[in-house]
């Protein structure tokens, strides 16, 4: 439980506050590369502020107009960056640190973004990152429920009993690790776990589909959501993307009810009916909300850090090629049928690229199995010559 007082710096972006202070420290993705191809202009809104390209004040309406007050003022200029087909920035002190190339934004195969706008503070998304006990009981004995009563297959790799979870502070954030049942702690899900990366990102993946969960704070109230998924199949070859394609993905019915029918859209229910910002002096964080209560000490030893004139956690000077995070392979144990359930039952099945992308892990693994039988076959006749 928090006070009012707590729950207000953890939930502030502007500058100023402790929060919106430690939060100008990181670059965020503001557009699509896409949409600069199509349009060379895009106003953006990013912690609360509108900028111009360079730091000019665009607007003051609550100033008298024969006054050049707005003239007068300048913000900190925001810099601009493209990466992975997004555009990035950073509106903080200068020197603006490195943009990380974490692995997903540089690394081969197949990209998709599905995105949308949610009218919730992302601190609340952030503690559901640290929660993985919700898997099994929002994607498992919920999407269960659905299923029956709405006629559809739920997939089986969610709905998995936690045996034991696990969390390490690491130099990007929060390793979150699983037992499920059935599995132990030599499987993935113990062994190598995934990230949340901080202050606003989580990675995940499996079956050779590798993800970055993005979770922008716009202004305090609504973040832009992005699945930024890189499907890389071994094996295969990639189709060329010279642009990456972005769709938004859907929150609500046709009745203004959420959508509850895959995967993000049960967690985007959970997070926006929380409400703007969640009420955290009535909450009781029980023994499975360590992870929760972790990344709350994270944000609060990280503001100290710059209230204090230093680098936070994840902010880096020196280029860096490539950042790889752990994240792993077979996820909740599953093996490759988790491919096809997460386009099938997650955010992808929205994708203009869903049918292609299915068939490319398909065929991937036709091509594995294929090899597998041909190297079978030739040890089988050198057995038998
Ligand atoms: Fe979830």
């Amino acid at each position: 439980m928090l006070t009012a007082e707590q729950n207000e710096e953890l939930t502030q972006v502007a500058p100023g506050t402790p929060m919106g202070e430690l939060l100008r420290r990181y670059w965020y993705p503001v557009a699509f590369t896409r949409e600069l191809e199509e349009f060379p202009v895009r106003p953006a809104r990013l912690l609360g502020e509108d900028f111009g390209t360079d730091g000019t004040c665009l607007d003051q309406p609550a100033e008298r107009e024969e006054t050049n007050f707005r003239d007068r003022v300048r913000a900190v200029a925001g810099q601009v960056r493209e990466l992975g087909g997004l555009v990035w920035a950073y509106i903080g002190p200068a020197p603006a640190p490195e943009l990380p190339r974490f692995d997903v934004f540089v690394m081969d195969g197949v990209r998709d973004i599905g995105w949308t706008d949610l009218p919730c503070n992302f601190v609340q998304i952030m503690e559901n990152a640290v929660d993985p006990h919700h898997t099994e009981w929002l994607h498992g004995r919920f999407f269960e429920f659905m299923a029956r009563h709405q006629g559809f297959d739920a997939p089986p790799s969610f709905g998995k009993k936690h045996v034991k979870v696990g969390f390490d502070a690491f130099e990007w954030g929060i390793i979150k690790r699983r037992v499920v049942e059935g599995a132990s702690e030599e499987d993935d899900d113990w062994k190598i776990g995934h990230p949340l990366v901080f202050p606003y990102n989580m990675r995940v993946g499996g079956a050779n589909i590798e993800q970055m969960q993005i979770r922008v704070p716009i202004d305090r109230t609504t973040t832009r959501f992005m699945l930024y998924t890189v499907h890389a199949p071994v094996g295969v070859e990639y189709p060329s993307q010279p642009t990456v394609p972005d769709y938004q993905i859907p929150v609500y019915d046709s009745h203004g009810r959420h959508r509850v029918d895959y995967v993000e859209g049960q967690d985007m229910m959970a997070w926006v009916t929380q409400g703007p910002i969640t009420d955290r002096t009535v909450e009781h964080l029980g023994r499975s909300d360590i992870g929760v209560t972790m990344l709350r000490r994270m944000f609060k030893e990280n503001m100290s850090l710059v209230a204090r004139g230093e680098d936070p956690l994840g902010v880096y000077r020196d280029y860096r090629e490539r950042i790889d995070l752990p994240c792993e392979k077979n996820k909740f144990d599953s093996g490759a049928v988790f491919a096809i359930d997460f386009i099938d039952r997650a955010s992808s099945r929205f994708s203009p690229q869903a049918d292609a992308l299915k068939k490319l892990h398909i065929k991937a693994h036709e091509n594995r199995k294929a090899h597998e039988n041909g190297k079978a076959h030739e040890n089988g006749k050198a057995a038998g010559g």
